[in-house]
């Protein structure tokens, strides 16, 4: 047998001491974990733990284990939004297929989750948005997935909103870049596939019934459609004009999500024409704007909303001190005063049910719906315990608690042994 994984190789070297050799099928069940409600897939699928990290392991014949082990390490480089790869074991006795080690991507939930879970969306509106935005970014990078579905993508939430990551590039193809033809032809699957596990879920009662998902599925162009050609179309300005309308269009595709590489302008007695290249955003600024002042890691969305909180607290430090105070001490102060108070106030038993980071957000908002009720501030304290006691016990148990993960390790090294 043979392992290919990238670094660092200390992470799988421990999975190593894994039966590797046997049919995934066959696998000590102490050895695995129950994920909930996965996407449909036609591999043999399992899930393992081992130092408190979560693996995927997908068994599959081998070319297709190297094409999907090499391209999800290139996305992973680009910041282009897909589970990351560990490794593939290739080789295996008696002409088995490969099999791809990925990190489970934590916190995420699939389609089958989202839909039917404790906190079901009654409208697939902002779920197609995000899938429809990944597809868009895949295309703008020169790739073709060849297999866009609910079932290949994940979701998590971001301070309210989804980020979808792409989970199977079994059938990506990477070119310079892709002709409308094949972009037209990508989004014409993803209908027929999204449509397909709308109407399962709606076989299986798991679907509100005001979602029609022949009519959901068919938006999917349109939508894709118009966030296309909001960030690549050409535009003409009148001269007069040119200098707002390129911040305007510019900002546009950056709230969107989008970076902007190189801007062309041609101008003619008509006007100027422009013309933008559209990249994907690096990954985000107020990321690496909360890690610094916090070493907090969290994801964009999340961090715009935890900044906002950090320097409204700065701006009180500086009201009740009467002089200002440094950013990094901001920083400091808002991390051991705010921020991991109400991270230390979720209970035991309903810890690894959301991100840190979106419960903080939770708890905002939570407080600023009690707040509206009262007509007065209640505090984040009072919001903290309301929030405890009545919204956190409905959040998606996404994933089993950490300390299932840890309980599931100490079996799998007794296992080994
Ligand atoms: N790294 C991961 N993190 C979280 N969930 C994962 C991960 N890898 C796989 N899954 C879950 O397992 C399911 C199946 O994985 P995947 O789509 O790669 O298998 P597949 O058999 O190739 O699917 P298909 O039938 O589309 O070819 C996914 O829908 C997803 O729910
Ligand atoms: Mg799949």
């Amino acid at each position: 047998m043979r392992y290919l994984f990238r670094p660092p190789a200390a992470e799988a070297a421990g999975l190593l001491s894994l039966p590797w050799d046997q049919p995934l099928e066959e696998w000590d069940p102490d050895l695995l974990m129950d994920v909930p409600q996965r996407g449909i897939s036609r591999h043999v699928v399992r899930f393992t733990a081992w130092e408190g990290r979560v693996y995927a392991l997908k068994e599959i014949a081998e070319p297709l284990a190297r094409h999907e082990y090499a391209l999800l390490a290139e996305f992973e480089g680009e910041g282009l939004p897909s589970v990351s790869v560990l490794g593939i074991c290739v080789d295996r006795p008696g002409d088995q297929d490969a099999i791809l080690v990925t990190r489970y991507l934590e916190y995420s939930m699939s389609y089958r989750y989202v839909f039917s879970g404790p906190r079901a969306a009654d409208s697939p509106d902002r779920l197609l948005d995000t899938l429809v935005q990944l597809l868009v970014r895949l295309h703008l990078a020169g790739i073709y997935w060849g297999d866009c579905s609910l079932s290949n993508t994940l979701f998590r939430l971001d301070a309210g909103s989804y980020t979808a990551y792409l989970v199977d590039a079994e059938t990506a193809e990477r070119y310079p870049s892709l002709s409308a033809g094949m972009r037209a032809y990508d989004v014409e699957l993803a209908r027929e596939r999204v449509g397909a596990e709308l109407m399962d879920l709606q076989a299986g009662e798991l679907l509100s019934p005001r979602i029609d998902p022949i009519e959901v599925a068919d938006s999917l162009a349109g939508r894709y459609e118009a966030l296309w050609d909001e960030v690549t179309r050409e535009e003409v300005f009148r001269l007069d004009e040119q200098a707002y309308r390129i911040a305007e269009r510019l900002q546009r595709i950056n709230d969107l999500g989008f970076d902007v590489g190189e801007v062309e302008l041609v101008t003619s007695p008509e006007g100027a024409r422009l013309r933008v290249e559209t990249r994907v955003a690096e990954p985000g600024q107020q990321r690496h704007e909360l890690f610094r002042l916090t070493g907090l890691e969290v994801q964009e969305n999340q961090a715009r909303r935890l900044l906002n909180d950090l320097w409204s607290y700065r701006a009180y430090l500086e009201q009740r001190g009467g002089r200002p105070v440094p950013e990094e001490v901001a920083g400091r102060r808002w991390l051991t005063d705010v921020y991991q108070p109400v991270v230390n106030a979720i209970p035991v038993e309903l810890a690894g049910r959301l991100e840190p980071a979106e419960v903080f957000h939770e708890v905002l908002e939570h407080r600023w719906f009690l707040s509206e009720r009262a007509g007065f501030d209640v505090g984040t304290w009072a919001a903290v315990r309301s929030y405890v006691q009545h919204v956190l016990p409905h959040a998606p148990a996404v994933l089993t608690t950490p300390s299932v993960i840890v309980d599931r390790e100490t079996a799998a090294v007794d296992a080994s042994n």
